[in-house]
């Protein structure tokens, strides 16, 4: 397909927290683009985005961006509930376009968006960005080549305090707690997108899950002192995963640790143990525990020369990389949004096993 001497434009819609901290400073770090507009229902944080980072346009309604902006690529960041409406006009306009997490509230809907793109002959990337992580690449690579042996399950702990506890930001961050929003599709996709990265698609899915907190207050930014009713849906849960390969996982996720010493992620095998020590973004790689008696190891080792490794990441705005890769060489992003969709059926189908208490089958792929 074509490609591209002048930067790609981009155009960022919802300029909340997220926006400000990954997409609008490193568009122009993450590819050969520029952010030529920006859209927020609220006027003042579209205004001011454009003063703090000299973009041209701004505007308050994404039906007035497609109208009077010329731009080559959406990334959609605005609240969780806004996604779906958003997505169906970016799409059906004929851009491309990336979306935060979850893209759509059923897989009804995101299959809507699937089919919109490609009948528009459009790129449409849905992160969160794990598969593209150096250390998930390292990790993967390493279960391909034996290096823990035959693997045999994974865990992932994927949990923080809270939006209102842990993050600043200027926005009211009550939505997190209502209905279409909530700890699973915030912080339960990532860890999700992580194990299913690494073991395929799930077979099946049981869960726990309980409200640790009915009432929160608001630790930071405009908002601080709110105090907000969360007792609508859970804000932990306890995720148990059969993988299409018959091996098992765990994702513990939600907004119920204040502080935790767990790793975030560890991947078992018969001969050894991956792990995540760090919070992602900041692992260089993981550290690995071998046992092969063979050549006389038994213990954590360095894992420093490892070959083809992929870049290291910037920033979460590495998405706009994928995109454009995409674009410029007609093909599948490495973000696809069937992954997401298979996702969004395990979040999805997720009520149900906790009111059932049974285990309940998937039935999408990627
Ligand atoms: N690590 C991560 O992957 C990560 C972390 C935080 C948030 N997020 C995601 O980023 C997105 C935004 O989260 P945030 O924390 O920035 O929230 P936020 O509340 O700070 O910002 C959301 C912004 O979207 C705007 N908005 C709402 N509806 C809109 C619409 N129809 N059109 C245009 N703008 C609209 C709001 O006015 C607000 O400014 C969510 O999808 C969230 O899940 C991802």
């Amino acid at each position: 397909m074509m490609m591209n001497n002048r930067p790609w434009r981009v155009a960022v819609i919802g300029c909340g927290m997220f926006a400000n901290a990954q997409y609008l400073p490193n568009i122009k770090k993450e590819a050969n683009a520029e952010c030529v507009a920006v859209c927020d229902i609220v006027p003042e944080r579209a205004q001011q985005a454009c003063r703090k980072y000299g973009i041209p346009e701004w505007y308050a309604s994404v039906e007035e961006l497609i109208e009077k902006c010329d731009f080559d690529i959406a990334i959609d960041v605005a609240s969780i509930q806004a996604h779906h409406e958003i997505n169906m006009a970016i799409l059906g306009a004929g851009k491309h376009l990336i979306s935060q997490k979850p893209a759509a509230s059923t897989v009804e809907e995101l299959t809507e968006q699937i089919e919109l793109a490609k009948s528009k002959s459009v790129k449409f990337v849905c992160v969160p960005i794990h598969p593209m992580r150096y250390d998930i690449n390292v990790a993967k690579q390493m279960i391909h080549d034996g290096v823990i042996g035959e693997p045999t399950y994974i865990k992932c702990n994927m949990e923080h305090g809270g939006p209102e506890y842990f993050q600043y930001r200027d926005a009211d961050p009550s939505w997190f707690f209502e209905k279409g929003a909530g700890a699973l599709v915030d912080m339960g996709v990532h860890g999700l997108q992580i194990v299913t990265t690494l073991f395929g698609p799930v077979k099946s899915i049981s869960c726990l899950a309980a409200v640790t907190d009915g009432e929160r207050t608001v630790r930071s930014g405009a908002y601080n002192g709110l105090k907000m009713k969360t007792d609508i849906i859970p804000d932990e849960y306890m995720i148990c995963l059969t993988f299409k390969n018959g091996k098992i996982g765990f994702v513990d996720t939600g907004f119920s640790q204040k502080a935790t010493k767990t790793p975030q992620l560890e991947i078992y095998g018969r001969e050894g143990t991956i792990s995540f020590t760090k919070p992602y973004m900041e692992n260089k790689r993981p550290d690995v525990y071998m046992d092969c008696p063979q050549r006389g190891i038994r213990g954590w080792i360095s894992t420093e020369s490892w070959e083809s490794i992929p870049k290291k990441l910037i920033s979460q705005c590495c998405c706009l990389r994928d995109i454009i890769d995409a674009i410029e060489g007609d093909c599948e992003p490495v973000l696809t949004p069937e992954h997401a969709r298979h996702i969004l059926e395990i979040m999805c189908k997720i009520p149900d096993a906790i009111e059932s208490g049974c285990t309940v089958q998937m039935k999408t792929e990627f």
